[in-house]
């Protein structure tokens, strides 16, 4: 296969070396209107809205993933794939399971545990752990310390199911995973697979155990910051390769 795709309509060449991917496809929408110089949709497939602009005079691209593993499976490989993308930074949402994490604070996802069987596809004789990569954690750290936006790396689970029926937050829980969530270790696996670069920023947008949920405006504030992280390791990323 070959650009443009059945998901994407884009041609080669539309999308920047670095994108950033939401899985609300109304928050690339607001990515690109709210941060991106000279904005240009290159996706409206299925709804699934792409864009790609420059911030600060670095050329970068918002594209939407869906939600859950086999959503962003395939954005991400087709982007990694047919679309020379080096770099994608899943800016998302969370459930924290962890007492200290608490509504708004950010994550940065160093691994990714799943109850996915996506890494079947590679038929390892073991258990892969999905990682993110080391120089856009790196960036990203950075970016955040500069903006003065604490956060904290650490596992995060990437649950096949939202509403599920065996309950595993407390087990997981008990082995240090930071925060639920349903993409990143999909996106480390493809990206991995590929010799290409992911990471996953992510808000937590509810507290498992106690039941918080964000309010409109915690949400507005948070992600907001948490998409001024992504955007800033995106030009580290282009600087960096520069010089
Ligand atoms: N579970 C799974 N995914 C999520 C959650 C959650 O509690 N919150 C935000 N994304």
């Amino acid at each position: 296969m070959s650009a443009p795709t059945p998901h994407i309509e884009a041609k080669p060449g539309d999308y920047a070396k670095t994108v950033l991917m939401p899985g609300d496809p109304l928050r690339a929408k607001f990515v690109a209107e709210t941060f991106f110089t000279d904005a240009v949709q290159v996706n409206g497939v299925r709804g699934m809205l792409g864009f790609t602009g420059t911030y600060k005079g670095v050329p970068v691209s918002v594209q939407g993933s869906g939600m859950g593993i086999p959503s962003i499976g395939i954005y991400s490989y087709e982007l990694f794939h047919f679309y020379g993308v080096e770099n994608i930074i899943r800016i998302g949402t969370a459930g924290s399971l962890q007492p200290g994490l608490r509504i708004g604070d950010l994550v940065l996802a160093q691994g990714a545990c799943t109850n996915s069987g996506y890494a079947a596809q590679f038929g390892l004789p073991g258990t892969m752990a999905p990682i993110a990569s080391w120089s856009l954690l790196k960036d990203a750290w950075d970016a955040a310390r500069e903006k003065g936006c604490p956060c904290t790396v650490g596992n995060v689970l990437s649950s096949d199911c939202f509403y599920d029926a065996s309950s595993p937050a407390k087990k997981w829980a008990d082995m240090g995973v930071l925060a639920i969530e349903m993409e990143a270790a999909a996106l480390y696996l493809n990206a991995i697979h590929a010799g290409k670069n992911a990471l996953a920023i992510l808000t937590v947008s509810d507290e498992v155990f106690t039941g918080r949920e964000t309010t409109a405006q915690e949400r507005q504030t948070s992600f907001t910051r948490m998409m001024e992280v992504a955007l800033e390791t995106a030009v580290r990323q282009a600087r960096g390769k520069e010089g």
